[in-house]
């Protein structure tokens, strides 16, 4: 499930013998068979050139994995239902590191080659554009994390009891086939097998648990559109609590009992919190929710996975507010480019302040000006929170703190009831699919009767310390 492109994403009268590399591969003009019908290796995301492919479009996943927690191998089979987006004769998942032994396209077998962190598959026949397809690829090896322009750990990373399992902004391709960009949202279903005694959690809900010759076999379904990122099977030694919300929403959380004190008090709080966020942002967008706490030192973030967040440790009560407001703003409306970034993390922080407001703590406005009181010379304002510059700035203070003191903004120009109004109408409207910051300004004109760009402009765009609010 693709969002339309603005313009057309590759042009098939570039001579690309004589663009750079790099330019080439945006462009998608990769390779010796027939022009214009191989899928490009990339989305066209200018910070992550390789994630994601062109020329088809993954519906669903159904991994069957297994993983020796002592080894450390993974066994994976990876059947994605895709549709054809143009003519292809050949095209890329994203696949980093493990071994591929076959590729099967329509159950014919495929040639395949490695090149990177591409899988260049040539399926027998020509795939017809808008024809749906079904691709499977065996694999199996030692899934390790890729280092993120940040220096975060990102992908498949063991742990002592299993592994933790987070994919923002690229780690998916550590562990599955995929085309692996928030733009291509597609359901999931996860067959995970693991050494009796340990856990394997997934998104969704747990379809079925059975073990045999000691090994546990966990399935998993996540019916909703989901960005590969988004996706876990999290191994480890946890204690499991299951129980249903008054309003029938499955909650599956999974703790490593080295954290299970500290989180059980944070944890408890999660159904008031989705509640409360259902109030203020609208229904909850998913049927199951939940918790995954592990014992993961060294990995220091936690990771909104869809229905289920993810924490390396015991999270905060901030902490938890943020992952689970990341459900509505990221996992349901969900990035196009990774440029917009602020329009997840500006909102989950802004869903703090405003939760810490509404619940015997500071202001919004008080958490914001003690922000604004920083000096310009203050990391917070490094680069603008619309144009972080590149991935390397993903995950910085100004896309967090300064796009909340955007929103904040916003709130201040057009009133506590427009304000919750534009979010709302966000979440809704676009609610299981996508969202770019200048769908979302423009919401804001429409609902408040407002002009807003050169306060958008202002505090998403501006270098340096924008002037006095
Ligand atoms: N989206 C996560 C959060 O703020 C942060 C992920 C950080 N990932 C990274 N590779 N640095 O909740
Ligand atoms: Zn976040």
């Amino acid at each position: 499930m693709t969002p339309p492109r603005r313009q057309p994403a590759r042009r098939r009268t570039a001579t690309y013998a004589t663009v750079p590399l790099a330019v080439a591969a945006l462009l998608g003009a990769a390779g010796p068979t027939a022009p214009g019908t191989t899928g490009a290796p990339g989305a066209g995301d200018p910070y992550f050139p390789l994630s994601g492919n062109g020329g088809y479009d993954v519906r669903h996943y159904d991994l069957t994995l297994g993983y020796d927690t002592g080894s450390r191998r993974l066994d994976g089979t990876a059947v994605l239902t895709a549709r054809a987006t143009q003519n292809l004769t050949r095209f890329d998942l994203d696949l980093k590191g493990l071994t591929v032994t076959a590729v099967t396209v329509d159950r014919t077998k495929a040639d395949f080659r490695r090149d990177g962190q591409e899988l260049v598959v040539t399926p027998r026949h020509a795939l017809r554009r808008g024809r749906e397809f079904r691709v499977t690829v065996a694999y199996h090896g030692t899934p390790k994390p890729v280092t993120d322009p940040d220096g975060s750990p990102d992908g498949w990373i063991p742990t002592d009891d299993g592994a933790f399992v987070a994919g923002e902004p690229q780690g998916a391709m550590t562990w599955f086939p995929a085309n692996s960009h928030p733009r291509d949202k597609a359901s999931y279903d996860f067959t995970i097998t693991v050494p009796k005694g340990r856990t394997a959690v997934a998104n969704g809900v747990l379809l079925g648990e059975s073990t045999a010759h000691g090994r546990t076999t966990f399935r998993w379904r996540e019916t909703q559109p989901m960005a590969a990122y988004l996706a876990t099977a999290t191994i480890g030694k946890f204690q499991v609590e299951r129980y249903t919300t008054r309003g029938g929403l499955r909650v599956f959380n999974a703790v490593d009992a080295r954290e299970a004190r500290a989180a059980a008090p944070v944890l408890k709080k999660l159904p008031s919190v989705l509640e409360w966020e259902s109030r203020l942002f609208g229904p909850y967008p998913f049927r199951a929710a939940g918790s995954v706490v592990d014992h993961a030192p060294g990995v220091g973030y936690a990771l909104e996975t869809q229905t289920r967040p993810l924490y390396s440790s015991a999270p905060d009560l901030d902490t938890l507010v943020h992952e689970s407001a990341h459900q509505w703003f990221g996992d349901s409306v969900s990035l196009t480019a990774w440029k917009d970034i602020w329009l997840n993390e500006g909102f989950a922080t802004y869903a703090e302040w405003l939760y810490a407001e509404q619940h015997g703590g500071p202001s919004a406005q008080k958490t914001f000006d003690a922000l604004y009181a920083r000096p310009a010379s203050d990391a917070l304002w490094a680069y603008p929170p619309g144009d972080p510059g590149s991935g390397k700035h993903l995950f910085g203070t100004p896309v967090y703190a300064r796009g909340a003191m955007a929103l904040h903004e916003l709130r201040r120009a057009v009133g506590d009831r427009d304000f919750v109004r534009i979010l709302r109408a966000w979440a809704t409207g676009h609610r299981g699919g996508h969202g770019t910051t200048a769908q979302f300004v423009r919401l804001a004109e429409k609902e408040s009767g407002k002009q807003l760009k050169g306060l958008f402009h202002t505090w998403l765009y501006t270098q340096g310390k924008p002037n006095s609010p």
